[in-house]
């Protein structure tokens, strides 16, 4: 077989994704699977039939992490890993995650109706729970994989109506047996979307990414004092949700405020009560900074730390501010990040070169092993919502593009 022609197949790369985003599909065409909910179970379940079919060496490790590893010629080496995640974000997209999982998943069914072997052994996994919205942080079974995370801690992680995280692994039947502890990786490849209107904009369908940007994550717990929201004057009031009001702002116009490449976000609210009629009590909000610059990110987290607590003196209601989790922003590894590019090249695809503003993980594994990025262009360069869209030839290109650098490195020895 002449290994400079071979292509994936675009349409067994689409069916897989259409089938796949039958599973928790909802109304709007998007997908919801949260980590460890009962669509994340069937996602898995058919994942694991596809791995079967395959014939692979299948592990599920004791956070969920999914392996399914296909033989080299020389087994004792370490292998090619590729790989991204199966859940999705409230009402999220089809494509997140999913694509760089069906993705590798096609190289391999490429290779094995091909016949064709390799000198090291190749990993395809689906991580747990990297989406960090039902349970945070984000990238919580590559984290503990690589270490960056304490397996225990994570395990504990609640989500908003006390579902443990551990409970909920048992629950769907994907608490393996396998220690989710790091091995030798020769090289990890993460195939992806873009999530971002760049590639689009500037009409290239690959993007090479150099790294990812650091993630800063805040939770904000804010104390007022409930009472009738009639009788009750306005002055002298202590109301919970207008001091977080007046916080949202903040967040809004820091990166304004700092100059540089920053973006600040309130995402997620809670309000207690949350009645009409009753002064808010209580309110949980999260900030989420992200910068390239740590340095920038964390001052101006500092910033924004003393603006918080200067609003919640002067409008009366105590503050906690609890620092979530932080990861530093992750550069690939050059030579990973050039193999990409030149089998972009030799493929005559048109390319850019970026960085990564979501996160992925790829970050938590570019610390143990040298990593690299394939992005192919989000329509309109909306993601995380239920119009999420990627055009099927750029889902097969960015697939060929990881089929040839898997093929390549799976043959160095
Ligand atoms: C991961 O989905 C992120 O928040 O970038
Ligand atoms: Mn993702
Ligand atoms: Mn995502």
């Amino acid at each position: 077989m002449n290994l400079k022609g071979l292509r994936v197949s675009g349409r067994r790369l689409q069916s897989a994704l259409e089938e796949m985003a039958r599973i928790g599909a909802t109304a709007g065409g998007g997908v919801q699977r949260l980590a460890l909910a009962d669509e994340d179970k069937k996602a898995r379940d058919l994942f694991v039939d596809w791995l079967q079919a395959l014939k692979l060496e299948i592990a599920v490790d004791e956070m969920g992490n999914i392996f399914g590893t296909r033989p080299g010629a020389q087994k004792a080496l370490p292998p090619v890993m590729s790989g991204s995640h199966i859940d999705s974000q409230p009402r999220g997209g089809r494509f997140d995650g999913i694509l760089g999982v069906m993705g590798t998943l096609e190289v391999l069914r490429t290779l094995e109706e091909n016949n064709i072997s390799t000198a090291r052994p190749i990993a395809i996994v689906a991580w747990t729970s990297e989406e960090g919205c039902r349970f945070t942080p984000a990238m919580l079974g590559s984290g503990v994989w690589t270490g960056a995370l304490d397996r225990d801690w994570v395990y504990n992680r609640t989500d908003l109506s006390g579902r443990r995280f551990e409970d909920e692994l048992i629950r769907i039947g994907y608490k393996g047996t396998a220690p989710c502890k790091k091995k030798p990786v020769h090289c990890y490849y993460e195939y992806h979307i873009e999530q971002g209107p760049v590639l689009e904009r500037e009409a290239k369908t690959i993007g090479v990414p150099r790294g990812i940007t650091g993630l800063h994550w805040y939770d904000i717990y804010l104390e007022g004092e409930a009472n009738q929201a009639g009788p009750t004057p306005m002055a002298g009031r202590r109301d919970a949700l207008v001091t977080a009001a007046e916080m949202i702002l903040k967040v809004n116009e820091l990166p304004q405020r700092m100059g540089g490449k920053l973006v600040a976000t309130v995402g997620e609210i809670q309000n207690y009560p949350n009645s009409r009629n009753i002064i808010p009590a209580k309110v949980h909000f999260t900030v989420d900074i992200r910068s390239w610059d740590d340095q920038h990110a964390i001052k101006a987290w500092d910033l924004l730390r003393n603006d918080f607590e200067d609003i919640a003196a002067s409008r009366g209601c105590p503050i906690n501010i609890e620092e979530t989790w932080r990861v530093a922003h992750a550069p690939f590894d050059e030579k990973r990040v050039q193999l990409i590019t030149d089998c972009v090249a030799s493929l005559g695809y048109s390319y850019l070169p970026m960085v990564s503003g979501a996160g992925h993980d790829a970050s938590y594994m570019s610390r143990v092993c040298p990593t690299a990025m394939i992005f192919v262009p989000s329509i309109g360069g909306r993601s995380h919502v239920e119009v999420e869209n990627t055009r099927m030839e750029d889902c097969a290109a960015g697939a060929n593009v990881l089929l040839h650098a898997i093929v390549r490195s799976a043959n160095e020895i």
